[in-house]
This record gives structure tokens, sequence and C-alpha cells, in this order.
């Protein structure tokens, strides 16, 4: 075996990193990427970094070799870490910050992962890639195949992703099949056609993916100058949050940062098995049939990745807590209203949850925080429109302008 190779999370046995594979034959868990780390001089790798912009292939050496191609990219990563005082005064956290990922080319944190999946795809000579989706994951799937001339399959459950996402997945010429379900339906109808029709899976069980995602991890550590204290991120199908400590766990082994933070992952009330099993102290979860929540993006049931996410989450000594909507949508507010940053609701997901772990003193006050924001407000325009106060319909005249300022 080579010294780069994929490994079952449940059972340990090896898979060569080039292999088309989602789980393990053996006991059906997940793969990991495994890296030669103890190979690896951080002083070279610290270096080559540093000559790099902030972006995802920045930290090249890390992620999955790629052949002789160049990266299928839209220069993402990058994303700004706003420092949030005013947000962080409100809710009673010193030093609080904001990782915008909605701020990558399709809006979502998905390009990080995007642009090592397809052109791992490429590398892997596949012609036809394909997804299930609650919007974002088929918006920039779309995007990057268009570019690296894939044919592009996706699968969202009928008639409940936001506005944005369908129209990205329709304008970058992806076939979009709206499946009679929700999502979880719709991911067991793509893990099917991979195995019957031979179609490329870039959903998170695609084992490249999250390795993309994990360079948000290195960016803040980078930005920040060290790791911070708490990391809270939205949860869904669980891959991000996992990607999110597989990068601070390795910049850690590699004496690149001192220490890795506490995960706390955030579920919307509606979709929530993750934060149950681990307000139950349970090993597994137990699906939700019909998930829902005004935070489309994170409206699942079932997560593929639910043993990454609770592996990760414990490991780190975070925590996985549930939030309700009107918490989300108050959070969503605030961070428009006080910070300027429009994010989706499943993003506002994460200050929901920081405010109620800090209400608990779960998470202390002084601590450095990182929220992530995962997706852009403008990809679910409905739902902004929705809880927000209607515009006021005046004549073109300063005495009905008068009139309306008055009130
Ligand atoms: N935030 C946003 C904006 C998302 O789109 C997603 C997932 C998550 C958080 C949760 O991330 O699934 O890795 O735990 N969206 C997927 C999609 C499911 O199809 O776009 P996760």
């Amino acid at each position: 075996m080579d010294n780069r190779f994929l490994r079952c999370i449940g059972c340990g046995k090896k898979f060569p990193e080039n292999e088309i594979i989602y789980a393990c034959p053996k006991c059906g868990n997940l793969l990991d990427v495994i890296l030669p780390l103890d190979e690896m001089d951080p002083k070279i790798l610290r270096k080559a970094f540093d000559t790099r912009p902030l972006s995802v292939w920045r930290y090249k050496e890390l992620l999955p070799r790629m052949g002789s191609r160049k990266p299928v990219s839209l220069n993402e990563g990058g994303t700004p870490l706003h420092r949030c005082s005013r947000l962080g005064e409100r809710i009673g956290a010193k030093n609080l910050y904001i990782k915008f990922e909605g701020m990558n080319p399709t809006g979502s944190f998905k390009d990080r992962g995007m642009t090592v999946g397809v052109t791992k795809a490429r590398d892997l000579k596949v012609k036809t890639v394909v997804c299930a989706s609650t919007g974002n994951t088929s918006a920039s799937l779309a995007a990057y195949s268009s570019l690296a001339r894939l044919k592009c399959i996706v699968m969202i459950p009928s008639g409940m992703i936001a506005l944005g996402k369908l129209s990205q997945a329709m304008m970058h010429g992806a076939r979009v099949f709206a499946v009679k379900g929700n999502f979880d339906d719709a991911f067991d109808l793509v893990m099917k056609s991979s195995r019957e029709l031979g179609l490329y899976v870039l959903n998170s069980v695609n084992p490249f993916r999250p390795e993309g995602q994990k360079t948000a991890a290195f960016e803040i550590c980078d930005q920040l100058g060290c790791a911070p204290d708490s990391l809270v991120i939205p949860v869904g199908n669980g891959g991000n949050n996992a990607a999110y400590w597989k990068g601070f766990s390795e910049f850690k082994d590699l004496g690149l940062s001192r220490s890795s933070p506490r995960i706390y992952g955030i579920q919307a009330e509606g979709a929530a098995p993750i934060a149950r099993a681990f307000a139950k102290k349970a090993n597994k979860i137990v699906p939700v049939k019909d998930p829902n929540t005004i935070a489309t993006a994170i409206k699942i049931g079932n997560p593929a990745n639910w043993l990454k996410t609770i592996n990760a989450i414990r490991s780190s000594k975070g925590t996985s807590i549930a939030v309700p909507d009107e918490e989300i949508i108050s959070a969503q507010k605030m961070i428009a209203q006080m910070e300027g940053l429009f994010v989706e609701p499943a993003a506002a997901a994460s200050i929901a949850g920081l405010i109620r772990l800090l209400d608990a003193g779960e998470v202390d006050k002084r601590e450095k925080i990182v929220c992530i924001a995962t997706g852009h407000g403008l990809k679910d325009p409905d739902a902004a429109i929705r809880v927000s106060k209607k515009p006021i319909e005046i004549e073109p005249s300063m005495k009905s302008l008068r009139a309306a300022l008055r009130n």
C-alpha cells in the first residue's frame, strides 16, 4: 500500500487512494483519506504555504494527489474571518469571529470540497457526476462540472430547495431531477444510481470532498495566528464539522498549530438526530422521519456522516445541540443588522447555537470563538423576505414620503 490511502472509519481496512469507493464493503462505514503526516517537514510546509494566497490550493501538500492535472478551480477559499465585536457584545462573547463561507464562488462552503472532488473525478476519468442536495451541493457541483466538462446530474427534494440554489444548478446546465420525497430519499436514489449506473457520487460520502473542506480550518489557524478555543458550526449531513476536525487535527499533529478547538455542531430542532444522540449520550442516531425547518440546507433526517460527526465532536470535547427556527431567524437578523453580513438561515444556526451555549455556560465569554457562516443569504431570498418588514409603497412625491416617514 502507498503511504497515502483510504481507511474505513469503522474497521480500519485500507484501500488504495484511487479506488472508486464510498463505503467499506466489509462493515459499511465511510472512509477517510490518510496522509503520511510523520513524513512531512512542517517548516517546509509552512514556507510553501506562505508563498501562496489564502485559498484551498495553498495547502496542496495536504490535499489528495491529482496526477499531473491542474485543479478545476474557481479560486475558492480565502474567505474573510470577520471580527464581530458588536454582535459579540450583544450576546456576551468577547472574542467572536465569523468565517463567512458564503463568499466562496458559488456562495457556500461546498466549493472547497468540489474543487478537490471534481478535479479527482476528472483524474479518475469518470464521465458523469451526481449528487443529492438540499441546494448548495447541487449549485456547486453544477458549476464545477461545467468547468470540467463533466456531465452533471443533481437530485433535489421536489419543491423544497431555496430559489437561488435551484437557479444556479439550472443555469450551469445540470440535469435537475426533482425527487418526490425529502433529501434522504434523494440521497438513497443517488447511491443506487452509482451502483447500478456507475455515476460518480460527489456527496460528502465521497472521501475527497471533505479534504477540500478541511482547508477552512487551516485558513482559520493562519488568519488568527492560532486555533480558536471553540468552533460553532451548523450540521446537516454531518460532513463539514468532521472535515474541520480533521483539518485542525492535522495542523496540530504537524506542529503547525498548538491546539485544536472544541467543536459545537448545531442542528435545527425539527431535523436534529445528531443533537438528540448527544442529549441522550447515545453512540448511534435515530433518524428523523419527516425533518422540518426554515433552514432548508440542513433539513436532513438521516445524516450519512453521523458516525464521523459523533467521533469528531466527541474527540474535540464539544457537543451538539438543537435550536428552534425562531432563534435561527432572530440570529440571521442580528448578523445582518449588526455586522452587515447576509447569511442564509442554516448559516445563522451557528450564532443561534452559540447564544444557547453561552447562556448555558458551556462556552466561556472570554474564549476565542469562531462561528461558521456556511452559505450566503442571497441563496434564499424567499426566507429573508418572509421574515422581514415589507417595503412601503409611496407616491413619487415629498408629501407621500413625509407622511410615510411620520408613520
Ligand atoms: N450549511 C449550509 C448552508 C449547507 O448547505 C449545508 C449542507 C450545511 C450547513 C451542513 O453541512 O451537511 O456537511 O453537515 N448542505 C448540503 C447540500 C446537504 O446538499 O447542499 P453538512
